[in-house]
């Protein structure tokens, strides 16, 4: 099936808020994690069949620093510490995917910040 977009600024958030401060976006904005560790944002995405499906994250750093983040799906870590590089600029946007196993029904993938500087800016979600 063709990758279905789940907006961040719809999902549960933990020690982050909703943004429009930066252009580039999609829906109606983004994700702004507060600078701790911890932080993070879980989607509920529904999955017709059982499997490997590649979950591909839109973000934003615009420092020089990494933004690592733990992707799990479920409660189980699928990525540990998946980089989120810098991406030149908070108006530039990339995409990171890791490959994960979801079940059919209703799957929670979360992606929590790792760091003291807490996750990249994040758009959407792609499944
Ligand atoms: C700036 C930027 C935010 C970003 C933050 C950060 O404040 O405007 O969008 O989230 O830096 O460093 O996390
Ligand atoms: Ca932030």
């Amino acid at each position: 099936a063709p990758a279905a977009d789940y907006q961040a600024e719809d999902a549960t958030l933990s020690q982050a808020n909703v943004a429009t401060n930066h252009t580039g976006y999609t829906g109606t904005g983004f994700v702004d994690y507060v600078n701790i560790t911890g932080g993070y944002v879980e989607w509920t995405v529904t999955s017709a069949t059982a499997g490997a499906s590649a979950v591909t994250l839109r973000y934003a750093n615009g420092t020089t620093v990494n933004r690592p983040m733990d992707i799990s799906v479920n409660g189980n870590l699928v990525a540990g510490d998946l980089a989120f590089g810098g991406t030149g600029s908070w108006d530039t946007w990339q995409s990171a995917t890791v490959n994960a196993n979801l079940a059919a029904g209703s799957n929670r993938i979360r992606a929590t910040a790792t760091t003291d500087n807490g996750g990249p800016n994040v758009d959407r979600l792609s499944v």
